[in-house]
C-alpha cells in the first residue's frame, strides 16, 4: 500500500523534519556516484532533495537510473557546512536513507529531464519536446509555467466571483460564430450531411446570457480558429469570456484595469490605473499599427508640410502625387548604426522587405544633417526638419514617402518595433498597458463592409439612416482591445441591443434576410423579447499567461499546444479515420485538385 497519507513532498523537507523519519516519492533526478554511498536528487513537482543512500545496505539503489519511480523512506538531516547545495531550497538538508523502493522502471528519456536551474532550461528541439510532451512538462520549469498558469487563473475566477461574475459554460458543439476566422467543423451522425462548428468565441450565447438576465457572466473557455497560424496564434486556445449588463465602457476599463493590477502584482510587477487610453486613429498616426508599443517612444512624425519645399527629387515626386512623409527619430543612434549599415542593410533590404520602396535616412552632426542627400535641404529646411523630428545631436532621422498613406504608416511602424528590437528598447521588466478605443465600426474589403470587431458590436452614432458606404466606413465603433507592450491580449465592445439597428448591420454587410435568419434566426429572434444594454470582453489567457511570466511563446504555457502547422505531434492528430467512421456518417472523402 502506498503510505500517500504520510507523505512529504521533495521541496517541502525542511528543519522541522530534523531527525525524523520522512516517506518522499518521485522521480530519480541526477544520481552521483561517491563509491561508498550514491547521492541521488529526488524529483517531484515541487523541487528537488537530496537523499543519500549506502548501496551496501540497500542494493536496489545501485541499479536505480534517472526517471526510475521510487518510493524513500529516510530521516532528514544537516548537511555538512561545506556541501550545502544554494542553488536548492533544500540545499541545507538531506535524507538519509532508510528504506528504498523501485515502483517503476523508466526507459532513458530522448532528453534530458533534470534542470540545474530552472529559469534556466536548456534548449531541446521543439518537435521532438512536443512528441514527448509529458516528459517535457516533467521539467521543472514546465511544471513552473502550467502551475503558475493554474495560480493565474484562479485569481481571474476568484477576482470575478468578487464582482458578482457567474461562470457559465455554453456548448462545444454549436453553430458558426463570425469572428473572421475559418470554423472547425464536426460532421454530424443523426442529422445527415450537416456540421456543426466548434466556436471561435461563446460571443452569441454570452450575448443570450444577457437576454436571460444572468447580468455578469464569465467563462474560461476553449475556442477554435482555422487561421493561419502565427507564434502568438493556436487553432485552439483558451480566453477569459465575460459580459456584463446595464454596464458601459467605463466598466470594463475599470473592472479589467484592476484585474490586471492584481495579475501582475501576483508577479511582483505594479502597475497603476488608469490605463492609457489611444483611439484606433491616432495609434495608426502615431505607431503605425492598432497595438501600440508604449514602453519606448520614437514615434511616427508627419514631415510632409516640413519637407514641401525641399529640391530632393523623392520627396518632390510623391509630393505632387499627394503623397505622404513620415519619419522616427532614433535617438543617439549615430554610434551604433554606422553610414554602411544604415544604406546597404537597412534601406537597401530590411525596408524593401518590409513593403516600402525605400527609406531616407540622416544623422545629426555639430547640429547639421549629414547624409547623401543633405545638399537638396537649405539650412533652414535642415533646422525645421531637425526641430519637427525633435531630433538633437547624434540622433538618426529616417523617412519613408510613399503615395500609399497606409503603407508609410505600416512600413514606418514596423519599422519602428524592428529598431527598438535591434537596439534593446524592448526592455521585458517594463510593462506598459493601454486601451484602444474608437475602432471604425466597418473596413472595406474587395467592395464589401466587414465588421472590423464583429456584426455585434455598436456603432457610437445612430446609423439607422446612413446608406452612404464611405459615410459608413467614417463611423466608429464603441469596442476597445486591451494591449500590453504591443501585444493584443483581449477585445471586447458594447454590443447592440436593439434588433433594428443588429438587423441594419447584418444588412450593411450584404447579408440577405434569408442569410440573417439561417445564421443568425434564433439570435436576432431572442433579442425581440427584452435585451438589456450590454458588453463584455474576451482576455487571451495563452498570451496573457506568458506574457506575465515573460515567455516567447505561448507553447511554452499551454499544456499540450499544436505545433507550428496546427499538427499535434503527440497524437498525430489530424489523423485519417476508419472507413466506418465515415460510413456512419454518411461520408466520402473525395480528393480535389489542390487550390492555388
Ligand atoms: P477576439 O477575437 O479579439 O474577441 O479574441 C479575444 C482575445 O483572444 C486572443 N486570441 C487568441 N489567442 C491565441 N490564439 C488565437 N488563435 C487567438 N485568437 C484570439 C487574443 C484576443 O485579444 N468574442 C470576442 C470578444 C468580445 O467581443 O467580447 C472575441 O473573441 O488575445
Amino acid at each position: 500500500m502506498l503510505n500517500w497519507k504520510e507523505r512529504l513532498y521533495c521541496a517541502d523537507v525542511s528543519d522541522v523534519n530534523l531527525e525524523l523519519p520522512v516517506v518522499l516519492y518521485g522521480w530519480v533526478d541526477t544520481i552521483r556516484d561517491h563509491g561508498h554511498l550514491l547521492f541521488i536528487h529526488l524529483r517531484d513537482r515541487s523541487g528537488i532533495v537530496q537523499l543519500v543512500i549506502d548501496p551496501k545496505v540497500h542494493a536496489i539503489a545501485e541499479k536505480l537510473r534517472s526517471e526510475d519511480v521510487v518510493e524513500i523512506l529516510g530521516t532528514v538531516r544537516k548537511r555538512s557546512e561545506d556541501t550545502i547545495n544554494t542553488q536548492l531550497k533544500t540545499g541545507s538538508l538531506e535524507v538519509v536513507v532508510t528504506g528504498v523502493k523501485r515502483l517503476t522502471e523508466a526507459d532513458t528519456p530522448p532528453f534530458l529531464i533534470t534542470e540545474k536551474d530552472a529559469s534556466e532550461p536548456f534548449h531541446v528541439d521543439e518537435e521532438l519536446r512536443l512528441k514527448y510532451r509529458y516528459l517535457d512538462l516533467r521539467r521543472p520549469s514546465m511544471q513552473q509555467n502550467l502551475i503558475k498558469r493554474y495560480r493565474l487563473i484562479k485569481i481571474i475566477r476568484d477576482f470575478l466571483d468578487e464582482h458578482g461574475f457567474i461562470e457559465v459554460e455554453t456548448p462545444v458543439l454549436t453553430k458558426s460564430t463570425p469572428e473572421g476566422a475559418r470554423d472547425y467543423l464536426v460532421p454530424s451522425r443523426t442529422h445527415e450531411g450537416k456540421f456543426f462548428a466548434l466556436p471561435q468565441s461563446p460571443q452569441l450565447f454570452k450575448q443570450l446570457l444577457m437576454v436571460s438576465g444572468l447580468d455578469r457572466y464569465f467563462q474560461i473557455v476553449k475556442c477554435f480558429r482555422d487561421e493561419d497560424l502565427r507564434p502568438n496564434r493556436q487553432p485552439e486556445f483558451t480566453q477569459v469570456d465575460l459580459e456584463a449588463s446595464f454596464i458601459d465602457e467605463e466598466f470594463i476599463y475599470q473592472l479589467l484595469e484592476a484585474l490586471m493590477i492584481r495579475l501582475y502584482a501576483h508577479e511582483g510587477v505594479t502597475l497603476s490605473a488608469p490605463f492609457p487610453r489611444i483611439s484606433y486613429a491616432d495609434s495608426m498616426t502615431r505607431f503605425g499599427n492598432d497595438r501600440p508599443d508604449i514602453r519606448f517612444g520614437m514615434e511616427l512624425m508627419d514631415v510632409t508640410e516640413v519637407v514641401r519645399t525641399v529640391q530632393y527629387q523623392i520627396f518632390q515626386t510623391i509630393l505632387s502625387k499627394k503623397g505622404l512623409i513620415k519619419g522616427i527619430t532614433i535617438k543617439n543612434a549615430a554610434d551604433k548604426l554606422s553610414k554602411n549599415v544604415m544604406q546597404e542593410e537597412i534601406a537597401k533590404k530590411i525596408i524593401p522587405q518590409m513593403g516600402a520602396k525605400g527609406l531616407t535616412w540622416m544623422k545629426v552632426v555639430d547640429g547639421k544633417l549629414e547624409s547623401n542627400i543633405v545638399q537638396f535641404f537649405s539650412d533652414a529646411e535642415q533646422a525645421a526638419l531637425i526641430a519637427a523630428m525633435g531630433a538633437g545631436e547624434g540622433d538618426i532621422l529616417t523617412f519613408i514617402a510613399d503615395t500609399n498613406h497606409a503603407l508609410v504608416s505600416d512600413v514606418l511602424g514596423r519599422f519602428r518595433l524592428y529598431i527598438a528590437e535591434r537596439l534593446g528598447l524592448l526592455d521585458s521588466s517594463v510593462v506598459a498597458p493601454c486601451w484602444v478605443t474608437d475602432f471604425p465600426l466597418y473596413e472595406k474589403s474587395e467592395n464589401r463592409l466587414l465588421s472590423v470587431h464583429h456584426p455585434f458590436t455598436a456603432p457610437q452614432e445612430d446609423i439607422s439612416l446612413i446608406k452612404d458606404t464611405d459615410a459608413l466606413l467614417r463611423v466608429n465603433a464603441k469596442a476597445y482591445d486591451l494591449v500590453i507592450n504591443g501585444e493584443e491580449v483581449g477585445g471586447g465592445s458594447i454590443r447592440i441591443h436593439d434588433p433594428k439597428i443588429q438587423e441594419k448591420v447584418f444588412r450593411d454587410l450584404g447579408l440577405s434576410e434569408t442569410d440573417i435568419q439561417e445564421k443568425f434566426g434564433f439570435f436576432v429572434n431572442a433579442f425581440k423579447f427584452g435585451t438589456p444594454p450590454h458588453g463584455g470582453l474576451a482576455l487571451g489567457v495563452d498570451r496573457l499567461v506568458s506574457m506575465i511570466l515573460k515567455k516567447d511563446s505561448i507553447r511554452e504555457v499551454i499544456a499540450f499546444p499544436k505545433n507550428r502547422v496546427a499538427y499535434c505531434p503527440l497524437t498525430q492528430a489530424p489523423s485519417d479515420v476508419a472507413e466506418s467512421q465515415l460510413k456512419e456518417l454518411k461520408l466520402e472523402i473525395k480528393r480535389l485538385p489542390k487550390l492555388d
